[in-house]
């Protein structure tokens, strides 16, 4: 079996994590300290958010320069330590891939707009008719009012899906898609296991369309994947597509040829919050049953939350107000199509309804991942703005900076909300208590990765009456597990009824259960989940 097919992710956005010398930003020689702990939790592959050099107008995912990392975070002599140390521990590490678009601060656009004539001019998206591609819609709705800018020095617009301050490269020339091989070769020669790939449906333009999943864009992506497979295999692409599951499905590859390994399952995340606060499983159902199959080598990844506001691009408009109403319910925790709060706050600080929702992301198909600092529970910051109240400082322990640096002034202080302090949520703290949700993440991380059925078994809905009682079974290989969810607030009798079994083994905590009959009969606490070995 393919190594990602089975592990669990784990996403860190480096200004936050750890700061090595005191300057007020986490970097890569202070990851590096921290992977004992990374270890200790049990995940295994790291996906780091961009670290090139970069004017940090939307955190790095405008980059200017793809070769080199930016100074806040170390050079590149810090990062081969980092892959080193990393491999050593037999933890994996993936990059941010930024391919839409660069900063306008990369001198490639400062070639381009400076001079028509210049080789980088067609390596980005111009036009003398902002009215081109009037279909595409605009992602960042907030802030920007179309996906064209005037530049006064090209005398022309350019095109670009997400800020104004990044320019979207251009596809059709294909010294551009030569560049991006280029980038990808540099990376994977020095040893990083893979990338996670941002933006992808957007990288070609078309007239009439959406400018969205283009085949032109499957064909330069099967391109990439070649490339891979015959200079690296075993080297992974995750794939970032905010689409249906149908329309991902296309990224994966088809008969033509193989895309990505991986793609995020975007779809399943809200509606996991949804099942929880209508005590109803059936939106998860719903959209597992519209997820199609997917080539034996490929995996969903599946997630609660990220570094960005949590999307609802894939729900209909009524299920987006019900949800902003549910769990946004100020303007200001409100962004774009999302909401911009961590899983904390989201859940209302609930230890119940976190485990709930953690232990179906660890049960359900897929391949998880975590965003630092979930695994404890932080909190966010609404006063900061965009997305950084979700990006404040790892709270390692419980000292004024959370023990994140020794800086006076870092980036940004932990996160001051009273129940989410550094004295109340820090890592210290719950490593050190047994009951803590540090470590009921960590015993879901370990039985996942001791028991098949979770990694890639099939999945069976039971039915039962209630639809408060997410019950599902998994199996592989003659390995069966049941795992059974209560998503009310109430105690619910368990309602499923087994007859294929001789014996029940809680598969969180090694002991056996009540025996198969007596199942039936079991009551639920409110958002307990059982987690069950099937012999
Ligand atoms: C992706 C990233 C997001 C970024 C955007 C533009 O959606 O997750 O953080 O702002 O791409 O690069």
């Amino acid at each position: 079996m393919p190594w990602y097919k089975n592990a669990v992710f784990y996403e860190i956005y480096l200004r936050a994590f750890y700061d090595s010398n005191g300057d007020g930003h986490g970097d890569l020689r202070g990851l590096i300290q921290k992977l004992d702990y990374l270890q200790e939790l049990g995940v295994d592959c790291l996906w780091l958010m961009p670290t090139y050099p970069s004017p940090l107008k939307d955190d790095g995912y405008d980059i200017a320069d793809y070769r080199s990392i930016h100074p806040d975070y170390g050079n590149l002599d810090d990062f081969k330590a980092l892959l080193e140390a990393a491999h050593a521990r037999n933890l994996r590490l993936i990059l941010d891939l930024v391919i839409n678009h660069t900063s306008d601060q990369h001198p490639w656009f400062q070639s381009a707009r400076a001079d028509r004539n210049s080789p980088f001019r067609d390596y980005y998206v111009w036009s003398d008719d902002p009215q081109r591609y009037k279909r595409a819609r605009i992602i960042f709705c907030d802030t920007e009012t179309s996906n064209w800018t005037w530049d006064e020095q090209a005398g022309q617009y350019y095109w670009h899906r997400f800020y104004a301050c990044q320019p979207d490269l251009n596809y059709d020339n294909p010294a551009v898609q030569d560049e991006i091989l280029d980038v990808m070769r540099f990376w994977l020669d020095l040893g990083v296991d893979g990338f996670r790939v941002d933006a992808v449906p957007y990288l070609f333009e078309r007239e009439g369309t959406n400018c969205e999943n283009l085949p032109e864009t499957h064909a330069f992506l099967q391109r990439m994947r070649r490339f891979v497979d015959e200079h690296y295999p075993d080297r992974l692409l995750l794939c970032e597509a905010n689409q249906w599951p149908q329309d991902v499905r296309a990224y994966f590859g088809d008969t033509e040829g193989k895309e990505f390994h991986m793609a995020f399952h975007f779809p399943l995340m809200p509606r996991l919050f949804m099942a929880l606060a209508k005590a109803d499983y059936t939106p998860i159902r719903w959209v597992f049953e519209q997820t199609p199959p997917i080539p034996d080598d490929c995996q969903w990844c599946t997630f609660l939350r990220n570094h960005d506001e949590l999307t609802l691009e894939m729900v209909t408009p009524e299920e987006r107000e019900w949800m902003w109403k549910t769990y946004a319910p100020q303007r200001r925790m409100r962004l774009n199509l999302g909401i911009r709060r961590r899983l904390a706050p989201l859940l209302d600080n609930n230890r119940r309804k976190i485990e709930l929702l953690n232990s179906l992301l660890f049960t359900l198909p897929g391949a998880p991942i975590l965003y630092y600092g979930d695994e404890i529970g932080m909190g966010d910051d609404l006063n900061l703005s965009d997305r950084n109240g979700l990006r404040t400082p790892m709270q390692w322990d419980a000292s004024p900076q959370a023990g994140f640096s020794t800086a006076k002034r870092p980036y940004a202080s932990p996160v001051p909300t009273p129940g989410y302090r550094p004295q109340e949520v820090n890592v210290a703290a719950q490593m050190a208590d047994p009951q803590s949700l540090w470590h009921a993440i960590r015993r879901m991380i370990r039985a996942r990765k001791q028991y098949p059925s979770l990694q890639c078994g099939t999945l069976r809905w039971l039915e039962g009456n209630d639809p408060s009682i997410a019950a599902f079974e998994r199996a592989c290989n003659g390995q069966r597990m049941l795992l059974i969810h209560n998503l009310s607030s109430q105690t619910r009798p368990c309602a499923v009824k087994i007859t294929n079994a001789k014996k029940l083994t809680n598969a969180l905590t090694g002991q056996e259960f009540i025996h198969p009959l007596e199942l039936q009969n079991y009551r639920l606490a409110p958002w307990e989940y059982l987690w069950l070995l099937l012999s």
